[in-house]
Formats: C-alpha cells, structure tokens, sequence
C-alpha cells in the first residue's frame, strides 16, 4: 500500500481508536465495574459476560454486582441515555442529510454500517425515518449492532442501497475491507465513507481502493469538533476484472 494513504490510515486509526476507548471506558466505569483489573476494555467485557454466562454462582460480590448491571439492555439504556451519545448521533444524521438531496438515501432504504461501534449512525438512521439498517462490528453491541467481520461481510453482493463507514481507518486490509463492503451495494447505490480530513491526493488514494465504483462527491464536514472528508463513491455495478 501506497506509503500516505498508511500514514494518513495510520493517523485516522489513531483517533477512532480513541474514541472507541473512550467510549469503551465510558460503558465500564458506568457499570459498576471498579473491581475489574486494568486492562483492555473490550476483552474485559468479554470475559466478563462468559463469566457471568458460565458460572452457576457468583463467585465474589464483584461477580454479583457484575451480574445485576450488565445486562446489554442496561449497558445500552445507560449510554444512549448519555449526553455524548446524543451529539454523536446527531453528528451521524448531518453527516447523512446531504444523502437524501443526491438520491442515495431515503426512507425505504436498505443501508449497511460498518465498523459500527455501539450503532450511532444507526440510531440516526432510525431516528431520521430509514427503518432498514444492518450494522456490524467486530464486537457485537446489541441491540444495534451485531458481529461480522468487516473483511468477510456475511451478506450476499449488490443487497445493500447504502453502504456506510466510518471505520476504514481501524481496518487491518483496507482494500479488503472496502471491496467487502463495495460488493454488497447494488449498482446506481453508493458506498459512502466518513475519513479524517484529507487532501485531493489522499482522497484519489482512497478511491483507488474502490474496484466498481466512481467518486460522486467529496465533502469536507466537522463532525463533533473533527475535520472530516465524507468520500461518497457511486457503484458502477461493473463486475471486477
Ligand atoms: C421519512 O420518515 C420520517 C420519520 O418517520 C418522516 O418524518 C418523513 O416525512 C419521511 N420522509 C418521507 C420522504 O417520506
Ligand atoms: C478539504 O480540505 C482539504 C484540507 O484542508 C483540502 O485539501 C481539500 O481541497 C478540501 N476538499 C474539499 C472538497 O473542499
């Protein structure tokens, strides 16, 4: 891979590894969970639900104050009940407002988010009236967003209207991730991606990621105080070569 479009993944990875942590730690120490060791978060709450799947009894009060907090309904009430949850959702829907007017998005469409963290974007979605929207993560976080690997999408190619990222930077293949989520749009529908703020030539870098697909429309936007370049990429349908 060309050496900026690294550096400039490299540099967009960072901040969404960021908020992904902060977001991460935010759920943790908002669920009683003061007595879990340090460590990564996102294993923690894995381990912490096989736990609390897998033992009959608990076996210290941690384990039972555990046991009455995390429950994915509370997890999700608590952080859509929070105040950054409701700015980024509302960022999510200006960010896809300008679909609407290019004839990408309506109501009745069916849209696909990857990389979709706790489903914000999904939450905008609903909220502004699309009702069909799949959202996958590596970590599933119900009741929004469940688990696939973004690399290897489990949905069949051209069933999407809408395909919708803004996780290419965390992408361990992002060419195999964009083609992944390329192939499930039909043809006439768009693949849309939310990056850091890039330059004309990081944006031809990420475009030459795409194998059926021809820029529509770049847009830089602020997107909760970030520079951001939505990157909107039109599907040709063109079988690749
Ligand atoms: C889309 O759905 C929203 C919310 O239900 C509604 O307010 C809006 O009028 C709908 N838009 C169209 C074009 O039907
Ligand atoms: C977006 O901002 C970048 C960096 O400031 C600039 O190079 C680029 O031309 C802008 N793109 C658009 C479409 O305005």
């Amino acid at each position: 891979m060309d050496r900026s479009v690294q550096r400039l993944l490299n540099r967009v990875s960072l901040a969404f590894a960021t908020i992904a942590t902060v977001s991460l730690l935010h759920i943790y120490y908002h669920n009683s969970l003061s007595c879990a060791p340090a460590g990564d978060a996102a294993y923690r709450h894995h381990h912490q639900t096989l736990t609390l799947t897998l033992s009959p009894f608990p076996k210290t009060s941690c384990d039972a104050a555990a046991r009455d907090h995390i429950t994915p309904e509370k997890r999700f009430a608590k952080l859509r009940s929070s105040r950054a949850w409701r700015s980024r959702v509302d960022a999510f829907a200006d960010l896809f407002r300008p679909l609407h007017p290019l004839g990408l998005l309506s109501n009745a469409s069916h849209v696909l988010c990857v990389s979709a963290g706790a489903g914000h974007e999904v939450a905008a979605l609903h909220e502004s009236g699309v009702a069909d929207v799949t959202a996958v993560d590596l970590v599933d976080f119900p009741p929004l967003v469940s688990r696939s690997d973004p690399h290897n999408l489990p949905f069949f190619d051209s069933v999407f209207d809408l395909g919708f990222s803004a996780g290419l930077a965390g992408a361990l293949f992002p060419t195999r991730f964009v083609t992944e989520l390329e192939r499930t749009v039909r043809r006439g529908g768009a693949t849309v991606l939310a990056v850091d703020r890039c330059s004309p030539k990081e944006v031809d870098e990420i475009r030459a990621l795409f194998r059926r697909s021809s820029l529509l429309e770049v847009r830089n936007v602020t997107f909760i105080g970030s520079e951001m370049t939505l990157i909107i990429m039109k599907n040709n349908g063109k079988p690749p070569s």
